[in-house]
This record gives C-alpha cells, structure tokens and sequence, in this order.
C-alpha cells in the first residue's frame, strides 16, 4: 500500500512539475510522465503530427519526447535567426543516430571537430567541381552527364508499352555518381557488392528516422517491435561497414602507389590531408570510413528520393511536363538560371513533398531568446520543414501543385524566404549547389528522351514513406521514347 502511494505521489509530481516547467516557458500541449507527447505522434507521419501541433500552439512550441525536451519551429523566418546562432550548432545525442553516425563522419559531429571537416568537405566539392564557383564545374558535370546517359539507355531497353518502376536504374545513376565522387570508382548494373551496399543501406535508411521513437526514449529497445526493428538495422550497418570498409582499401591500395596531386575523389583527399601531417584525432581511418557513410547516405537517399519525386510530378502534371520540356529546348544556355519555369517547377516538388520533412535536430547550447521566445540550454531544436513549405499562410493552397508560386510578374524565377529544402544556418546543407545541378541535368536529360505518363492501371500515388527522408511508394510509370 505504501509503495502505491509512493509511486502514485512520484508519478503526480512528475507530472505536475513537467507541465509547470513546459508552460513557463514555451506553449505546446500536455505531456505525459515518462513517455511525453510521443504516444500521440503519428507513427507513420510524425512530421504531420508535429504540423498540427503548430497550427494549434504557434510557431515555436515545446513538446517532451521521452525524456528530451523538443522545441518545434514551424516558422521559416524564426528557424533563420534561431540556427543563425553559435549556441545552436551542436547536434545532439539521441539513440537511434548514435548507433548510425557514431558521433563521427559528418553530420552528427560534435562541434569541435566538425568545423575541420566543414572546411574539408567545401573544399573538396569545390576541387572536384560540384560547386557552381569551381573552375572545375565541367568535369563534374560531364561526370554526371556520363551516368545519365547511362540512365536513359536502361530505360529505353525495357518494354515501352508496360509502365515501370525507374528506383532500380535511379538507384543505379545515382550510386555510379556517388561512387565516383567518394571512391573513384563505378561498378555495372550487377555488380554484387554495389546491390548488397544499396540493399543494406536502404534497409537502414529504413529504420532510422530523426523523429524516430527510439532516440527518444532508448529503454523501448526491449520491447519487441523495436528489438527487432534494431536488430535488423544493426545487421545492415554491420554489412555496410564491412563493405564500406573493403571499397576502401581497395582505393587505397590502388592510390598510394601513386603520388596524388590534385585529388579527384574524397578518400584521395582525405589521404593527401593525413599525409600532409593533419591532426591524427581528426584524420584517422576511423573517420575516413565515416565520413564516406555519412556522404554516401547523404547522396543517394536524398537525390534518388528528388529524382522520384521529379518524374511522378512531372507524368501526372503533363501540361507543367510539357512547358518544362518546351524551355529546356527553346531557351539556348548551358546556365541552369536562365530555366525560370523549369527552376520553378524543380522548387515546387522539393516544397510539396520535402525531402527531409523533419529536418536535422541541432541541440541549444545556452539558454537563448529569439523572437520573444525563451529556448532553454539543452532543448532540441526540431527544424519543421514540412510545415514551413506548407504553410497556407505563406503557399496558398499548399497541397496544390503550382510552379507559378515560384515565379514574379516578370515570370523570373524567385526563392521565397520560406523556403528551405536544405534547411538553414552554418550547418545547412553543403551540396545545395551539387544537388541543383544534378537536379536540372536529371530533368533535361529524361525530358528530351521521354514523355512521361501515369500509367493506365493505377493512379500515382504522392502519399510518401517517411523515414529520415519522405519518399514516394513503390509506383510504375510510363516512359515514352520520344
Ligand atoms: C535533394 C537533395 C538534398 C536535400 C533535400 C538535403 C537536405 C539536407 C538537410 C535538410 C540537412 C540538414 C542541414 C542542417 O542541419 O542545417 C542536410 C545536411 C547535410 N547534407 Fe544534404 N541534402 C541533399 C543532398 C545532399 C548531397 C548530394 C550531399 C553530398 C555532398 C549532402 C550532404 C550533406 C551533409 C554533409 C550534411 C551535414 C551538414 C553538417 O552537419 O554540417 N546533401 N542536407
């Protein structure tokens, strides 16, 4: 009896003292002892959850996730000023992207380190032209011209009249780029190596989320629908490490035979930097191994999910497909500026289906106060980019798909405030550039070889799968040699 009494006066205290310390600070809705809000997040869209929350308690607002006290920006212009800030560029440590990113590579390192390898990687993008102020910009681009034409040639040997699922030869493309890029190296169709690295990363891709329940509350990995979700995902890892690690040595042995000058793939930059004497806590192989995982994951799941996006957009929308196609052989420029419709069209799917919906978490450092708003030291930042790109305030009627919102009266192409595919702050994305010029030569490539269609037996589905990124559901379209 007394042992009741107590838990019950513990767990009302709990309570009692969460929504006391949530409601002095920041509104948001009321949260449970122990578990907070996540019982009431939609598991199969959190990011929606987390929209409607805002809609109800404003731009920034706090909400317990297990244990980790969350603040939600859903505000474009507040998110600027918040991740502006010193005090915001750490990220923080949740479970479930420990056990992925182990605090190493890039995008979870920890602040110190990350600087470094910030500076490292720009650089890099930079020597290997995927960067619009290279004077290498042609050989990259011919690289990804390369792997596009390859593309093309894959679907115009399968049967036109049957519509088809492209992810297989998308996945293709896109791994051969990043391959390239990262390793120096391309592989064919059925390569072994390559299909089992991309089966496992898709199945880890799968089963990290930023949003995912587990980095919140780590106890709920002894339950079994988590057990086994984590113990699959750290088979894959395994996998993937094991194979990532081979794909190095291999590039080593073949490298350091000869003296590298100009590096033209990352472990080549990464060996010259550990040969010119950088600091060893830094450039070790460790995190050589890392980094590659972090840029491979970086690359793939996110252009290939943009790629999807891109063609079943443009077959349901046939009249955009055609004035996109129309531009791209009117307009005469190897400039991707001058295509405002077809930048406006590529702006449009990367708002109404955002890549990565949730955003990367940042962790607040120091208490800070923005806008009005007291962040506490040690809440973690949730960038929701979902509901800046649809926010009727700013896109009317944002289900809508319109490239026009993305164009002045003057028909030139114009990037909203509210805009942030590639979030926001000195973390923000670093292959903002890289990915538009993949983007606009995938676009131009498809177009001048294909019409694109919906195909006959069922409608496009634009109902996305949400892990880390939001990505279409397996769906067959149609490609018309043209
Ligand atoms: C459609 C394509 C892409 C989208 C939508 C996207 C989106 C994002 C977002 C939202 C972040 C979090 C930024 C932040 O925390 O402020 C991020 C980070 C990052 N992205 Fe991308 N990305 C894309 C393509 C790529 C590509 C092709 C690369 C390859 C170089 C890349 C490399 C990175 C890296 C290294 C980070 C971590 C930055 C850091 O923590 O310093 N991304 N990306």
């Amino acid at each position: 009896m007394i042992v009741t009494i107590f838990i019950v006066i513990i767990i009302s205290a709990t309570f009692l003292f969460t929504i006391f310390r949530d409601k002095k600070c920041l509104p948001g809705p009321w949260n449970l002892p122990i578990v907070g809000y996540l019982h009431k997040l939609d598991p199969a869209a959190p990011y929606l959850t987390f929209t409607k929350l805002g809609q109800e308690y404003g731009p920034v607002y706090s909400v317990k996730l297990g244990s980790v006290n969350a603040v939600v920006i859903t505000d474009a212009k507040i998110l600027k000023k918040v991740l502006a800030k010193d005090e915001t560029l750490q990220r923080p440590q949740l479970y479930l992207l420990d056990c992925v990113f182990n605090r190493k590579g890039i995008l979870m390192l920890p602040v110190d380190v990350w600087k470094d390898q910030h500076k490292f990687l720009i650089h890099f993008l930079r020597i290997i032209g995927a960067s619009k102020v290279s004077p290498n910009k042609k050989t990259f681009e011919a690289l990804i011209r390369k792997y596009l034409e390859e593309f093309v040639q894959l679907i115009r040997s399968q049967d036109h009249c049957a519509a088809m699922d492209p992810t297989k030869y998308i996945a293709h493309c896109v791994n051969n780029i990043a391959g390239m890029m990262l390793l120096g190296k391309s592989y064919s169709w059925d390569d072994k190596t390559v299909t089992d690295l991309t089966q496992n990363l898709d199945e880890v891709v799968k089963h990290v989320a930023f949003g995912g329940p587990l980095n919140f509350m780590p106890l709920l990995r002894f339950i079994p629908t988590f057990k086994k979700s984590l113990a699959s995902l750290k088979k894959s890892l395994h996998v993937v490490r094991d194979i990532q690690k081979k794909l190095i040595k291999e590039c080593q042995e073949s490298t350091s035979s000869s003296k590298i000058e100009v590096p033209s793939n990352l472990i080549q930059a990464f060996l010259l930097q550990m040969s010119k004497g950088s600091p060893e806590h830094i450039y070790n192989h460790d995190q050589l191994r890392c980094l590659l995982f972090d840029l491979y994951v970086a690359i793939t799941e996110t252009v290939k999910t943009c790629f999807r996006w891109i063609l079943l957009y443009l077959a349901q929308y046939e009249e955009v497909q055609n004035k996109v196609r129309q531009e791209l052989l009117e307009v005469e420029t190897d400039d991707f500026a001058d295509l405002h419709y077809t930048k406006a069209t590529l702006a449009e799917v990367a708002r109404i289906r955002t890549v990565v919906p949730i955003g990367v978490p940042q962790l607040v450092s120091e208490n800070i106060c923005v806008e009005g708003f007291a962040i506490p030291k040690d809440a973690v930042i949730m960038p929701m980019l979902w509901a800046i790109h649809m926010d009727p305030k700013v896109y009317e009627e944002p289900e809508e798909f319109r490239p026009e919102r993305f164009l002045n009266n003057d028909g030139k192409f114009f990037r909203p405030e509210s805009y942030l595919p590639f979030q926001t702050g000195k973390r923000m994305c670093i292959a903002e550039d890289m990915t538009q010029m993949m983007v606009s030569m995938f676009v131009g490539v498809v177009l001048k070889n294909f019409k694109l269609a919906p195909s006959d037996s069922s409608p496009i589905d634009f109902t996305g799968i949400c892990n880390s990124t939001l990505s279409p559901k397996p769906q067959k379209i149609v490609f018309k040699p043209i």
